[in-house]
């Protein structure tokens, strides 16, 4: 068995219905691992997991939701005989210059990002450590951003809370450590990938007047990356992998960027 695999490992992905979240669920099938694919989106979810074979389960769940966290670990446990590795891939991205915030969308991006990343944690704490329902340690991997590197324009508030997704992963890797909860946490910083919310995302540079059109704004993130293109799912999925893996074993508590060097 190699160290960078993830053979017989018990895993729990958030936003697992599409883009990054599916990626990363099919990483570590192929990896070894057994996954249970969390989601709001009942359908894409159950067809994702479906299309992974039998290793793969899906469960509905709002990440903003104590109640949903407890159900979804339980679940996890249930059908996987165990829990040792959480990805809190789940969040949303809503682009908005400054001078234009809505309090409401603001707070509704707080919730999803900030909140469901340190229930992710919590629960994860709670199962995984010595005397807990799946009680072996284990890893948690956040997903930040390269926004929280960087300052990309219409994007302060997304970017707020990717830094904060980044300051709770520090704290709560110092938390696993001394409190021997046998827990590594630590977090991705992706770069721009062509998703479902990466595409959005460069439409709406359009919409505020930041690019004439989405080429023009493409090629901007992509003239800012020294590997000279955008980045893909696989690669996101493909370091996270590693970060599971025991390869990793005396690694938490970073940020690793993965981003063609764009935050550098
Ligand atoms: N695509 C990019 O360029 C990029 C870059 C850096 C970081 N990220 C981060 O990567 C992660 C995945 O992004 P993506 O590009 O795959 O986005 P996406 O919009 O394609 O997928 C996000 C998934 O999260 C789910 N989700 C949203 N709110 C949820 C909630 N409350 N509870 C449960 N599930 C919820 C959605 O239903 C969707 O399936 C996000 O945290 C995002 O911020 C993306």
């Amino acid at each position: 068995m190699s160290i960078y695999g993830l053979e017989g490992r018990k895993a729990l992905v958030t936003g697992g219905a599409r883009g990054f979240g599916a990626g990363i669920a099919a990483a570590f099938v192929k990896a070894g691992a057994s996954v249970t694919l969390a989601d709001v989106l009942e359908k894409e979810g159950a067809e994702t997991a479906r299309s992974l074979g039998s290793k793969a389960k899906f469960v509905k769940m709002d990440v903003t939701s104590d109640a949903d966290w407890e159900r979804a670990v339980k679940q996890t446990i249930a059908d996987q005989g165990g829990f040792d590795l959480l990805v809190n891939n789940a969040g949303i991205e809503v682009t908005s210059l400054v001078i234009d915030f809505d309090a409401d969308k603001l707070r509704k991006m707080l919730d999803v990002n900030i909140v469901g990343t340190a229930l992710g944690m919590k629960h994860a704490f709670r199962a995984m450590k010595p005397g807990g329902p799946a009680g072996k340690g284990g890893a948690v991997i956040n997903i930040a951003s390269v926004a929280a590197t960087i300052a990309f324009p219409a994007i302060a508030g997304y970017s707020g809370t990717k830094s904060a997704v980044d300051r709770m992963t520090r704290i709560a890797a110092m938390e696993s450590g001394k409190l021997g909860y046998g827990v590594r946490v630590n977090c991705v910083y992706p770069g721009l990938v062509a998703t479902t919310m990466g595409i959005q995302l460069a439409e709406d540079i359009v919409k505020v007047g930041l690019a004439p059109d989405m080429q023009a704004a493409i090629a901007g993130v992509v003239e800012q990356t020294p590997l000279g293109r955008l980045g893909n799912v696989e690669d996101m999925a493909d370091a996270i992998v590693f970060l599971a893996s025991d390869a990793a074993r005396f690694i938490t508590g970073i940020g690793l960027p993965v981003d063609g060097g764009m935050g550098m």
